[in-house]
């Protein structure tokens, strides 16, 4: 049974003072999961919605399994405290609290004993990666031309962004993030275009780029069940191969080990990769695309860096340059990228 988030709520519980009760404070206060079910209500998806021909996104299917996720639960598992329009609440991301809701709190039950009870195991990558993803990389082809924002997952940076309501303790949690959630996303994609025989080129070179970040950066640091692209037009086989290949490497980037140098070498070798925005030979398309996963990588690594060191490292103007470059790819200028991300790396060469 879904309890609502009116379960979670009282000052005792998670809706406190002090950061070990705050979540719901939190939440309801600058959480954007809060307004997913408003957004249903403005004029971008009234016009969606519209073109869709679909009568009112507040209650077509279509919108509401990632808008308004109660609205898709069975009535009988519902109490009366869970309302449609609390968007995307705790439940959704942490399990239907029915049959743990009164044991959690015990002191005699620990973090597994919770999970064993139906929590769902967030602490874990993995499972939390895939959480997100299921509301956050794929969507309906007709409902993007209809006018809907793209979707582009990175873990690491929308957990900052929700925000975070917990904390992350062990060091380099960030990376291991960027990293199942970069894999993850191909993963979806891939099962996507696998099953889509109407693939447009879009939504290849989307993939194309997270395909071609993850077979690079796991080339580059070495990491177990690397990501291998073919080279050529991607076909069915290419879809389903990477589809595998995605999995395994979320799993094992959920427990990968990280260290200073082995994030700093990474970082360098990603920044060393201008000469791939000059060589001849790949459509702009695919090199905008690219290009945008790449800039995320630099982020999520110069602040994963910077975290650990306590100083932040002096690339803040050369990467905001970046992400204005990849802000939108209609004009993507691959030798002025190229040229930027040279920049970057001189600025990272002077921050040591
Ligand atoms: C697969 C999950 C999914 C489905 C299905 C979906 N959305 Fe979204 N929608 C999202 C996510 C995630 C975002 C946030 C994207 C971002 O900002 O990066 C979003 C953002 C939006 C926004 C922009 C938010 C704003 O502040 O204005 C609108 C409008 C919207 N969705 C309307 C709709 C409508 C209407 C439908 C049904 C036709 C729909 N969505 C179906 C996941 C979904
Ligand atoms: C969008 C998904 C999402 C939503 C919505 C969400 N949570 Fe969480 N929550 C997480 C993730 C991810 C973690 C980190 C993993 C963990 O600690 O279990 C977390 C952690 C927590 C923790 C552990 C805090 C800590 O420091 O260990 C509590 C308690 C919690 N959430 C309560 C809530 C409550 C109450 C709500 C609703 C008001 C809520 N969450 C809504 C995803 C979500
Ligand atoms: C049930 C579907 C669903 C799940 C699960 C979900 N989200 Fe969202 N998320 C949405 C929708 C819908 C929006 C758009 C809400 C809006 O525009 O206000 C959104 C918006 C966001 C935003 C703001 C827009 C952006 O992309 O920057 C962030 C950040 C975010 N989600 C992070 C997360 C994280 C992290 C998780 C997993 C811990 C998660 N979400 C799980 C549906 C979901």
């Amino acid at each position: 049974m879904f309890v609502g988030s009116l379960g979670c709520k009282s000052s005792s519980c998670h809706g406190g003072a002090g950061p070990k009760r705050s979540q719901y404070i939190t939440w309801s206060r600058q959480d954007f999961h809060t307004k997913a079910y408003a957004v249903l209500l403005n004029a971008r998806s009234e016009r969606i919605a519209d073109s869709l021909g679909i009568a009112s996104a507040t209650s077509s299917a279509r919108c509401t399994v990632c808008h308004s996720p109660f609205q898709s639960v069975a009535p009988s598992r519902l109490l009366p405290t869970a309302h449609p329009d609390e968007g995307v609440s705790c439940e959704t991301c942490h399990g239907a609290a029915g049959g743990w809701l009164r044991g959690h709190t015990r002191t005699d039950w620990s973090y597994n004993t919770r999970v064993a009870a139906g929590l769902h195991d967030l602490r874990n990558l993995y499972v939390r990666a895939n959480a997100c993803v299921a509301c956050h990389q794929n969507l309906a082809p007709e409902i993007s031309k209809a006018g809907h924002p793209d979707l582009f997952f990175e873990l690491d940076g929308q957990s900052v962004a929700e925000p975070k309501h917990w904390k992350d303790e062990e060091p380099w949690t960030g990376l291991r993030q960027w990293l199942t959630g970069q894999a993850v996303a191909l993963r979806e994609m891939s099962w996507a275009l696998a099953n889509d025989p109407q693939n447009d080129d879009f939504a290849i070179a989307r993939w194309d780029g997270l395909a071609w970040l993850c077979a690079t950066a796991t080339s580059a640091a070495s990491i177990p069940s690397p990501v291998s692209q073919s080279s050529g037009t991607p076909g069915l086989s290419d879809f389903t191969s990477m589809q595998t290949q995605a999995d395994t490497l979320a799993r094992r980037g959920s427990t990968s080990n990280w260290s200073e140098s082995s994030a700093r070498s990474l970082l360098f070798a990603l920044a060393a990769l201008d000469g791939e925005f000059t060589a001849k030979g790949t459509a702009n398309l695919l090199l905008g695309q690219r290009a945008k996963r790449l800039v995320f990588a630099l982020d999520r690594l110069t602040n994963a860096l910077s975290q650990n060191r306590g100083a932040p490292l002096k690339i803040e103007p050369e990467l905001n340059q970046l992400f204005q470059d990849v802000r939108t790819l209609d004009a993507f200028d691959a030798p002025g990228f190229a040229t930027h991300l040279r920049a970057f790396r001189a600025a990272l060469d002077k921050s040591g």
